[in-house]
């Protein structure tokens, strides 16, 4: 199987992806998953407007990890002026693809015509992605979903009409707008999506283990797989994959109970270093803050974790979230 992603000037090394999640896929998150494997990064969703107006929260977002030597910019917007005018200030970040979202179903963001807006106008895609690639020599992708609701299916129309437009990648996370993030994700409009286009189709949607990314890769023949909720307090997800993938075995044998324990002592291993990580990214004030919910994360389904995300819950430095993390450690 082709494990590279080639776009004319870009190749992706491999094919597992990191989605953007907004909240989540700051620079120490990404890191963390490039070194458990993740072959392409992107950044959340930043706003083309903030962009323009040099928003210093905005422009922070754009910056790359130490270890990120591939990373794509995502952007949205309603206006192909602003998109384009946006790009030119991207390229300061020097991105190596930049992505157009058109899939975010948040009311604030569909409110102004960006994200999953941009489903109902395939034609004003196009002409984003033109005035994007005005502005820049690097590739331009675009993240759709299925259509507006179930009533609007039209995957296939946005996707070739950013193809039309210059887009040579396109992921699909094959819900409609109106199922948000509910409901199955529908991998048959992902095998409909391949077969019907000439660039690289990569897969988002219900991607939760292993194995689901290698029956997505199976059912749907797409050329990655893009882990978003999945990856969010597991990014050895991308490590396991990688090893199953190559060698056609899983690194975390089930029913055995060292290697369970080892690999929950690894979880929080890497829940102390992702802090470490943000401290060193954000300071630490901040990084006590965006902390929490990975760390609550991290330690989703171990033993006795309500109770230790209680305790993280009301925690106010990064002395008291080391103490904890350490403590629990010492339990497992
Ligand atoms: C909290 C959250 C934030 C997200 N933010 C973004 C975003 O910034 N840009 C984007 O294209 N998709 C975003 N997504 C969608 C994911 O990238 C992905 O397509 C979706 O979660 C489906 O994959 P999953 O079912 O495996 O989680 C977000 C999803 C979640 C849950």
């Amino acid at each position: 199987m082709e494990t590279q992603v080639k776009l004319t000037t870009l190749t992706i090394p491999g094919n597992l992806f990191l989605a953007p999640i907004a909240g989540f896929t700051d620079r120490a998150f990404r890191s963390i998953c490039i070194r458990y494997g993740a072959d392409f990064t992107f950044t959340e969703m930043v706003s083309a407007e903030g962009i323009v107006r040099n928003n210093p929260k905005t422009l922070m977002l754009l910056r790359r990890a130490d270890n990120e030597k591939l990373l794509g910019i995502q952007i949205f917007s309603s206006s192909a002026k602003t998109a384009g005018e946006s790009v030119k200030k991207v390229m300061d970040f020097k991105p190596d693809l930049i992505d157009l979202n058109c899939g975010c179903p948040v009311s604030k963001i569909v409110r102004t015509g960006s994200g999953a807006a941009l489903l109902l106008e395939p034609a004003k895609i196009k002409e984003i992605v033109k005035a994007i690639k005005v502005e820049t020599d690097r590739p331009v992708s675009v993240k759709i979903r299925s259509g507006w609701d179930s009533e609007h299916i039209n995957y296939l129309e946005t996707a070739k009409m950013a193809v039309e437009g210059g887009a040579e990648m396109i992921t699909l996370h094959p819900r409609t707008r109106s199922q948000g993030y509910s409901g199955r994700a529908n991998w048959e409009h992902l095998k409909e999506l391949k077969k019907n286009l000439p660039v690289p189709v990569i897969g988002s949607g219900d991607l939760f283990t292993t194995e689901d990314a290698i029956r997505m890769f199976e059912e749907t023949d797409c050329n990655g797989i893009m882990f978003a909720r999945g990856a969010i307090g597991n990014p050895p997800v991308f490590r396991q994959t990688k090893r199953l993938l190559q060698r056609g075995t899983a690194s975390f044998p089930k029913n055995n109970t060292e290697d369970c324990r080892s690999f929950l002592k690894e979880k929080l291993e890497i829940a102390r270093y992702h802090l470490n990580l943000s401290i060193k990214y954000r300071g630490a004030s901040l990084a006590v803050k965006e902390m929490k919910k990975h760390i609550c994360a991290y330690t989703k389904g171990l033993p006795n974790s309500s109770n230790l995300r209680a305790k993280i819950a009301k925690a106010d430095s990064v002395e008291t979230l080391n103490q904890i993390l350490r403590d629990y450690y010492s339990t497992i």
